[in-house]
């Protein structure tokens, strides 16, 4: 489906595997260009190189998304060599063994901070700006896989954000929304590990999921270049779950 992204200026953090992957390539597909990191060169490298192959401009630069100075310079030299901004894709996160110190500094500030300095890109941009939170389902139930642990207030804090930059960035023609996914199995990823370390629990998760499977890469990432492109223009502050109806909530 042609969304109306051609040309578009796409920033996606932690896109050198899993869903942030499948995300720029999702973009790329549409014929957006990227701007992408992740800490690891040589595996950012590559994924960028199959963004190229899909004839995507692409800017690929090692960060670590904790570090406030080097994410916000990545921003500044991604929108210098792309010519702007219309799109920011906030996907990293410390992932729920994280501590409460780790996923403030991975998940949190990030977000918080990439938001706020991408505003006047965002509001400059001819198509209208747009900023998508890729949160996950453990942040909307408390139960099994979610638990007490940091991932999941955490998420559900980023929710919050999410939704209230929504309405206050609206008049400058920008919109912010979320996307949840449930449980994605892909090979190097949490789930595939469980699969095999811990396969009673994967699939006492895996069934309870109606749809009888865990989610793909693509899947979630289809849904993200919905929501930041004009085909979602009145779109904004909504939480979009993505999770085979895993989560049982009105
Ligand atoms: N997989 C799931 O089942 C699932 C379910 C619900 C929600 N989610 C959410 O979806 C998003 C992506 O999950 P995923 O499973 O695809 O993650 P993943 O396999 O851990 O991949 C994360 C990506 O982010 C990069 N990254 C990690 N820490 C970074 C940092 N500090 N700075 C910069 N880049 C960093 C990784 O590369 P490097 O390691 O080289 O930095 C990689 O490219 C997360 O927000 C997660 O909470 C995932």
């Amino acid at each position: 489906m042609d969304l109306g992204l051609r040309g578009a200026r796409v920033v996606v953090t932690g896109a050198s595997r899993g869903i942030g992957r499948a995300i720029a390539q999702a973009f790329a597909e549409e014929g957006a260009d990227l701007a992408v990191c992740a800490r690891s060169p040589e595996p950012l490298e590559r994924a960028a190189g199959e963004l190229r192959e899909l004839g995507a401009r692409v800017v690929a630069e090692p960060v670590d998304v904790a570090d406030t100075g080097a994410l916000t310079g990545f921003l500044d030299r991604a929108a210098d060599e792309l010519g702007g901004l219309d799109v920011l894709v906030s996907n990293v996160s410390g992932g729920s063994s994280a501590s409460w110190e780790q996923g403030f500094a991975t998940d949190v500030l990030p977000f918080v901070r990439m938001a706020e300095h991408a505003v006047p890109r965002l509001a400059a941009s001819e198509r209208g700006g747009a900023i998508v939170l890729i949160s996950t389902t453990s942040a909307l139930h408390s139960g099994r896989p979610s638990g007490p642990k940091s991932y999941g207030a955490l998420k559900a804090a980023l929710n919050h954000h999410a939704a209230a930059l929504g309405r206050s960035l609206a008049p400058q023609g920008i919109r912010v929304n979320t996307v949840s996914p449930g449980p994605v199995e892909f090979e190097g990823g949490g789930w595939a590990r469980r699969r095999t370390a811990d396969p009673e629990f994967y699939t006492s998760v895996r069934d309870r999921i109606p749809m009888g499977r865990m989610g793909r890469p693509e899947e979630i990432a289809r849904a993200v270049v919905f929501l930041a492109s004009p085909a979602a223009s009145f779109t904004t502050g909504a939480n979009l779950v993505v999770d085979g109806g895993f989560v049982d909530r009105v």
